[in-house]
């Protein structure tokens, strides 16, 4: 019927005979358990959001086409590549890939990415990228430039806000198709364009010292040092990928925030609106995660207890942060809570560069489950997360606390005030 959306060559069959839609990667989810039917399928809402947003929301136009085929043909059950088959919840998961898909198209910026990619490194650096940006609010037009026509690539740069293009090395150059699209993007890119580089090589890299050479020439800035892996990407390559796709995505955004007039009406009823909700008030704390070898933390004041019965808390986490891919279901972090006075969050508050070590200069302990203490903590708790919920530009992480401790009985909390709820 379709190609699969990112995977040209693998498509979407439909039997007309049983009505099932064999839909290869489409509505899939990266869980693999006993059961074979979706079965009270709202506990995989979470991995299918996941699945999408890591794998379809970069080719969200290619998603929406598909679903606009697959309506002539209505199916009854979804048999997908990835995860339990789709029979129950087979509506619900075409109506929220449908919103989804909206999201993606409604968001007022774009960035191309175009890419070639011989045996994978390339892509799984993209996809990296792509969820960097797209959880910081910008679409991504992703481009396989291996099955993509001049067309889509010049359509996809002129409607961008940026581009960022990744190749691997091969016999000491790019492939051909990126040399095109090079030819393309040098020819079709405003100059006030942002652009990225990024690719995988074995042992000498020519490919992205030629892009990077080229972009910089003409005259264009980056949004970040141009990305080089040698062969496969490991985990924590991944997430520096993934924080430079959202740095780059946040300097788009304040380019045209910069760029849109300032209201000149200061009192109005929205203003007054922000300024009671800043009136809101949440304890200064640290959110800190060790998963594998990837570690991180986040300054926290949106925090609140939640449940009396298991003691549960909520966190609500931007988007866009990059320990929010550490904080699924299941996952473990440890909330430091701050004592007042001690000025201990204003080490969290600085923006950190893709990768950086959020601990360094600050001294930790273990937790049981692995996470890091704050040895200048007022309290701590060990928890778990239990469910998240979608709250517009913030996930509410809700968690469990397995286990705490308080390091000053006589401490007091240190309490975040402020005067509007535009900012934390
Ligand atoms: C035929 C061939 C030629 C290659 N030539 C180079 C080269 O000249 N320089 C280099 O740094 N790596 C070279 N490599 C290594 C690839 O760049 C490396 O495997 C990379 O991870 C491929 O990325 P991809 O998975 O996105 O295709 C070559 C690999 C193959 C198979």
């Amino acid at each position: 019927l379709t190609p699969s959306p990112r995977w040209a060559d693998q498509m979407c069959t439909y039997d007309s005979r049983t009505e099932i839609l064999y839909t290869d990667k489409l509505f899939g989810a990266h869980v693999c358990g006993q059961q074979i039917f979706d079965e009270g399928w709202q506990v995989y809402s979470d991995d299918r959001r996941y699945y999408f947003d890591c794998l379809m929301a970069p080719h969200a136009s290619q998603v929406s086409t598909a679903l606009e085929k697959l309506t002539e043909h209505p199916a009854r059950l979804y048999a997908t590549g990835h995860g339990p088959l789709v029979r129950y919840g087979l509506q619900e998961l075409t109506q929220s890939y449908q919103n989804w898909v909206e999201q993606q198209k409604k968001q007022d910026n774009s960035v191309a990415l175009l890419y070639a990619s011989a045996y994978g490194n390339t892509a799984t650096i993209a996809q990296a990228i792509a969820r960097g940006i797209t959880k910081a609010g910008v679409a991504v037009k992703s481009i396989n430039c291996e099955h993509a026509d001049p067309d889509e690539i010049t359509t996809a740069v002129e409607q961008s806000a940026g581009f960022i293009m990744g190749s691997p090395t091969l016999g000491g150059h790019a492939p051909t198709q990126i040399q095109t699209a090079l030819g393309l993007v040098l020819s079709t890119a405003a100059k006030s364009k942002l652009a990225g580089v990024f690719g995988s090589f074995g042992w000498s890299g020519e490919a992205i010292d030629i892009l990077e050479q080229k972009i910089r020439d003409a005259g264009y800035k980056f949004g970040f040092d141009p990305i080089r892996v040698k062969f496969k990407p490991t985990d924590q390559t991944l997430k520096y990928c993934e924080e430079a796709g959202t740095d780059f995505a946040q300097k788009i955004k304040r380019q045209q925030k910069s760029r849109k007039p300032r209201s000149s009406v200061t009192e109005s009823q929205s203003a007054r609106t922000e300024q009671a909700v800043g009136r809101i008030v949440g304890s200064l704390s640290v959110v800190t995660t060790q998963k594998g070898e990837l570690s991180n933390a986040m300054l926290a004041s949106w925090v609140s207890q939640a449940s009396f019965n298991p003691p549960g808390l909520t966190i609500a986490v931007a988007k866009e942060r990059a320990i929010e891919g550490l904080l699924y279901n299941n996952d473990k972090f440890v909330l430091n809570i701050l004592p007042e006075g001690k000025q201990l969050h204003k080490r969290f508050i600085k923006n950190y560069a893709p990768g950086e070590d959020r601990f360094q200069g600050i001294e930790t302990e273990e937790a049981e489950n692995g996470c890091p203490i704050l040895k200048d903590a007022l309290a701590y708790l060990e928890c778990r997360v239990s469910k998240r919920m979608e709250c517009g530009d913030h996930w509410l992480v809700y968690a469990i606390a397995d286990s705490g401790n308080v390091f000053d009985p006589d401490g007091v909390t240190a309490v975040h005030h402020r005067k509007t709820g535009v900012y934390y």
